[in-house]
């Protein structure tokens, strides 16, 4: 796939059908991907790769605290609620993605079920949780983890396959570090859910809205 392309079709992917990643489709993708930039090139980044049984133990644990209504408490703290127009656009794709999913304004019940979806990586057939060292701070370390998921996505997407990055799943990094293992000396950042979509999954249908170019660049000395 050209790259403009593939930098244009990417989006996020919220519905998977249930046809597990080759293990080893997987790892060329992560190959290709940790070809990113990273600040000093420290390449801050350390993947878990879930499948099978094991992607099924970590999402009934993240259920179970779900669904307990435990405070969440994850290593990398949730942005403090969005003001302005940052705001504005949140709430716009919530409604574009509740109205593709038939999912009315006050249906408590389809709500929180899909917001259980979400913490269950989308439902996908994979998962990839990203760690990074727990003496790691400050942004550009995790700006270089930015980096790296956005070129995993682009690389999944010469396989044919959709991602979403998302942090609910790893809301309760206890569970998880439980389950497969990941040492207190590493923080859990971020998950992806990755597979092949399914595109007849209603919220695979928004193609999200993007600012005019002209609200959000300067131009100087031109
Ligand atoms: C750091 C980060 C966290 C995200 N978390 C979630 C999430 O928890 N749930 C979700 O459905 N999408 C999540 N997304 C995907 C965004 O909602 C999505 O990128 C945005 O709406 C633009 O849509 P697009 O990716 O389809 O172009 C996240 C994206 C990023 C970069």
């Amino acid at each position: 796939m050209d790259l403009i392309e593939g930098m244009k079709a990417r989006k996020s992917i919220r519905g998977f059908k249930p046809v597990p990643v080759p293990r080893e489709t997987i790892a060329q993708i992560l190959e290709i991907a940790t070809r990113a930039p990273s600040a000093y090139n420290t390449q801050p980044w350390e993947f878990s790769v879930l499948a099978g049984a094991v992607l099924d133990e970590v999402k009934k644990a993240v259920m179970e605290r779900f669904e307990s209504g435990a405070e969440p408490h994850p290593d990398f703290e949730r942005p403090t609620p969005l003001v302005s127009i940052y705001r504005t656009r949140q709430v716009e794709l919530g409604k574009s993605l509740f109205q593709l999913m038939d999912i009315g304004r006050e249906d408590n019940e389809k709500r929180n079920q899909w917001t259980l979806k979400m913490a269950r990586f989308w439902d996908a057939p994979n998962a990839i949780i990203i760690a990074t060292d727990k003496e790691v701070s400050g942004p550009l370390l995790i700006f270089s983890i930015g980096a790296v998921t956005q070129s995993i996505a682009l690389a999944a997407l010469h396989f044919g396959l959709g991602t979403c990055i998302e942090h609910p799943p790893v809301y309760y990094p206890d569970v998880i570090r439980q389950v497969i293992g990941i040492p207190d000396a590493k923080k859990i950042l971020i998950a992806m859910a990755i597979g092949y979509p399914d595109w007849e999954f209603p919220a695979n249908k928004l193609e999200s809205t993007r600012e005019l170019l002209a609200n959000a660049v300067a131009w100087h000395g031109f």
